[in-house]
């Protein structure tokens, strides 16, 4: 940092999804606070109902952003800049934080910045290990995305490949919900793929092997095709004819051990094409799943790179990733203006703009 640069403290605010979070970052002292609320009310519903969900974030964005400021014990006053998610996300929860940043910032005149979503996750990880060298490849894998990029430093990016259908988490979820598991199904298919030992029962298909993009609808069809293949699903009345508790188990244990052969497999094509990288990074709500971590951290041992995955809190969505990256962008001079706006789109060509 340019020691001439006076102390950025940086508001952040998540809102794209379910999640309302906030946190303060210092460009001085590193995390200062970090305030999430998980709304518990879409796990009845099987997944996430937007319009509860822009609701609770308009109920819970101001008690939250003020436990944030609190637990930093600073003012508002104190603040220099308010970084907050613009894209991609659900449209009305989006536009609750952001709304209510431009509020703040226009009142108490601070400055504005804009954060694409995936650009938090992909810099998740130095919130954990600040000194992650680059360049560097990043996986980013939860319930809305699915992504990886090579990162040669903050705000330079080359995306190599994403999802064209569903994202992984949200897999974890379909699946589950196929076998009668609860929402969200990643933790609930790792906790029965362990009782299982990871052992892989029905192989599924790994899909195209020569392209650096995802497909996971077409796995998600191979576990359907296959239990009705064995007599276990009535497609007609849509419903699964075998209850068992070992039924469910091996699907989740093939299930996982499945999707850490594909990201392996995705790994092991990029570094052909890009031998220069020094880490990788494995970030997102389905980095939480220690099995697939430890895949991955083995994948990077093998080729003699280190490997960094951040706890479930800077995994998951989160305001401190946002509030890390805002900061940086501020120490870089990039603010929005007055007329930022939201924007739902997933996945954008220019390099810089992840
Ligand atoms: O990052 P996140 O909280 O929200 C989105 O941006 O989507 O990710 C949530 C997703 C869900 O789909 C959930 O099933 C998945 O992350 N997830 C997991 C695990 N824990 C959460 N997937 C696999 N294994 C886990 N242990
Ligand atoms: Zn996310």
């Amino acid at each position: 940092m340019n020691q001439t640069t006076p102390e950025q403290i940086t508001l952040g605010i998540e809102t794209s999804c379910d999640e309302t979070s906030a946190a303060i970052y210092s460009s001085e002292r590193g995390l200062l606070s970090h305030t999430i609320f998980s709304q518990p009310q879409h796990k009845m519903h099987g997944g996430v109902m937007p319009e509860i969900g822009s609701r609770t974030q308009l109920e819970k964005i101001n008690p939250i952003v003020h436990q944030a400021l609190d637990q930093a014990n600073v003012t508002l006053d104190d603040i220099t800049n308010i970084g907050v998610t613009h894209k991609p996300g659900l449209p009305g929860s989006l536009l609750v934080g952001l709304c209510f940043a431009k509020a703040l910032a226009w009142e108490k005149k601070k400055k504005l910045i804009g954060i694409n979503h995936l650009e938090g996750h992909a810099f998740s990880a130095f919130l954990q290990y600040p000194n992650i060298p680059f360049p560097h490849m990043c996986i980013t894998a939860s319930g809305g995305h699915t992504a990886m990029y090579v990162i040669n430093g903050f705000g330079d990016y080359q995306m190599l490949g994403h999802t064209v259908d569903d994202a992984a988490g949200e897999a974890f979820d379909k699946i589950a919900r196929l076998v009668g598991l609860p929402y969200p199904g990643g933790p609930e298919i790792e906790k029965r793929a362990r009782e299982m030992n990871f052992k892989d029962f029905f192989s599924y298909p790994r899909g195209k092997k020569d392209t650096l993009n995802f497909s996971f609808s077409g796995l998600k069809t191979a576990v359907l095709y296959d239990l009705v293949k064995q007599g276990k699903f009535n497609l007609v009345q849509k419903q699964l004819l075998d209850d068992s508790e070992e039924l469910k188990n091996q699907v989740a244990s093939s299930f996982l051990v499945c999707v850490a052969d594909i990201f392996e497999h995705k790994l092991e094509l990029a570094f052909q094409e890009h031998p220069e990288v020094k880490a990788l990074t494995f970030v997102g709500g389905v980095a939480c799943n220690k099995y697939i971590k430890q895949r991955l951290a083995d994948f990077a041992q093998k080729r003699g790179i280190e490997f960094f995955s951040p706890r479930a809190e800077f995994c998951t969505d989160n305001g401190a990733m946002i509030a890390f990256v805002a900061n940086y962008k501020a120490l870089q001079g990039k603010f929005s203006d007055m007329s930022l706006d939201i924007s739902t789109n997933k996945h954008h060509k220019h390099q810089s703009d992840l």
